[in-house]
C-alpha cells in the first residue's frame, strides 16, 4: 500500500468508501474536481486500482483545509487514517500553508481522536452545520 495522487481509475474505489462512510456523501463530480487542480489534491492510499482510504485537502495562501478523509471499513485501526493525515499535513506545508483547518461532527469520536492525536485542537463550533442528521461541527486547527 502506498499514498499517491489519485487518478480517475481510483474514483470507483473512492466512491465506495465515501458512500459507506457518510450519510451525506460527496458526488463523484466533487472528487473529479480534485484530480487536477493547482489548489489541492485527492490522495489515495492503495495498491493498483484498489483504494483503502483517501483524503482531500485544499490550500489557499497560508491557510489549508482538510475537506474529506475516510478509510474503508475493513481497513480501519491499522494506522491508515493517520498515514493519510500525515501526508496531507506534509504536502500542504510544502505548498506554503502555515495552518490547517477542518470540520468534524461533534459525535465523530474516532475522527476527533485521530485529529487530536495528530496535534489538532478545537478552535470553534459551527452550530447545526451538518444535515442528516443535523449536528454541530467542531472546527479544529493545527499550526504546520
Ligand atoms: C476517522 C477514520 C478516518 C480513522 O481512520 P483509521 O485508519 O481507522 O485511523 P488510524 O488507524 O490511523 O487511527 C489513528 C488514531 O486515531 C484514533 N482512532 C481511530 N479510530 C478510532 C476509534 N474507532 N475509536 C477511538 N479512537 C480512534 C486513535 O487514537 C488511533 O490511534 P491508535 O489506533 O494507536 O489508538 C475512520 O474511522 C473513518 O474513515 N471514519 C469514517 C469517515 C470519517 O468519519 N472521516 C472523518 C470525517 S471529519
Amino acid at each position: 500500500m502506498r499514498i499517491l495522487k489519485a487518478r480517475s481509475r481510483h474514483l470507483d474505489g473512492v466512491m465506495d468508501i465515501e458512500n459507506a462512510s457518510f450519510p451525506d456523501p460527496w458526488s463523484r463530480a466533487a472528487f473529479e474536481d480534485y484530480l487536477d487542480t493547482p489548489d489541492g489534491e485527492l490522495l489515495i492510499l492503495g495498491e493498483g486500482e484498489a483504494v483503502a482510504g483517501f483524503a482531500v485537502y485544499h490550500v489557499s495562501f497560508e491557510d489549508a483545509e482538510l475537506y474529506n478523509l475516510a478509510v474503508g471499513k475493513d481497513f480501519r485501526r491499522r494506522g491508515f487514517g493517520r498515514a493519510l493525515l500525515d501526508a496531507v499535513l506534509t504536502r500542504a506545508k510544502e505548498r506554503g500553508a502555515e495552518r490547517m483547518f477542518l470540520e468534524v461532527r461533534r459525535s465523530n469520536a474516532p475522527a476527533i481522536a485521530l485529529y487530536r492525536a495528530a496535534g489538532f485542537a478545537v478552535c470553534g463550533v459551527r452550530r447545526n452545520y451538518y444535515a442528516l442528521p443535523t449536528e454541530d461541527a467542531l472546527l479544529m486547527d493545527i499550526t504546520l
